[in-house]
């Protein structure tokens, strides 16, 4: 089988688009509970502009946000200036990171371990997630429960979503087109973004769809033993109809 190019482009991991985007919050009280369970150091992996990191900083969780994408952590400053509270962050891949703490808990939360698509990639991250807990810790893995009927009724045709008001930008109009491959278990998604002057960008979000039964081996085959499988931020069972996995690990 040959490796594709997967990835995600530029804007869509840019701040001030991210950020328009993703305004919810609705699983900070989720995340919340998690770490004051840890009753230790926090990591957030993966935590782009601080959306779950600053909030849980102001709970006065001791916590660490990581990120690969200089620009996120530049919306994730920017938005600790706002709040006020000033958790720390490092630029890191969650592939290769290396630092002195161990933590309490590391959490990879909203479907960032779908940015991995090699095996070889997957193993890096969870060997990397598994040196920084403490014997005690626990790690925390947020991906999609992919539904097949979701991506087929995309794949059929490119539909717009609602307009969205970027600062700087204005107006910028949002279509999306998705495309599946099967083999590398790839949902290819196509950004399009047309500005206000007609210009338009074209930005790929291809996102690794992880299957339940799978998880079950990747994490038991990494040194993980699982000992939640939620199917949801209400911490209900997984279910086949559950629109989320989430897994509550420790090492093993
Ligand atoms: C969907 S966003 C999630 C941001 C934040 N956790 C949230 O919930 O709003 C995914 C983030 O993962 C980061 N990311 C992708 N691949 C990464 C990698 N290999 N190592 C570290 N961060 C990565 C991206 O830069 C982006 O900020």
């Amino acid at each position: 089988m040959t490796q594709q190019n997967y990835g995600v482009d530029e804007a869509v991991h840019s701040h001030e688009i991210y950020d328009v985007i993703n305004s919810f919050d609705y699983d900070i009280p989720f995340w919340l509970e998690q770490a004051r369970n840890a009753n230790g150091p926090v990591m957030e992996l993966c935590c782009g502009t601080g959306r779950i990191t600053v909030p849980l900083a102001k709970y006065e969780i001791p916590i660490v946000g990581a990120d690969c994408s200089q620009n996120m952590l530049d919306g994730f400053k920017k938005r600790c200036a706002r709040e006020n509270v000033f958790p720390r962050s490092i630029l890191a891949d969650m592939r290769n990171f290396d630092i002195p703490e161990r933590f309490s808990l590391i959490f990879v939360p909203f479907n960032s371990f779908q940015c991995l698509y090699s095996l070889t990639d997957i193993e890096a991250a969870l060997a990397c997630i598994r040196r920084h807990l403490s014997p005690t810790g626990r790690f925390i893995l947020d991906v999609f429960n992919p539904s097949i009927e979701i991506m087929v009724d995309r794949f059929r045709e490119e539909q717009e979503n609602e307009t969205l008001n970027v600062p700087a930008k204005g107006v910028v109009r949002w279509k999306e087109k998705c495309r599946y491959d099967a083999a590398a278990q790839v949902n290819r998604v196509t950004w399009t973004f047309i500005f206000r002057d007609g210009k338009k960008e074209i930005q790929r979000l291809d996102m690794r769809c992880f299957y339940p039964q799978e998880l079950l081996v990747l994490l038991k085959a990494n040194g993980f033993i699982i000992e939640n499988f939620y199917g949801g931020y209400d911490c209900s069972q997984f279910r086949s109809e559950s629109s989320k996995q989430i897994l509550i690990c420790r090492p093993g």
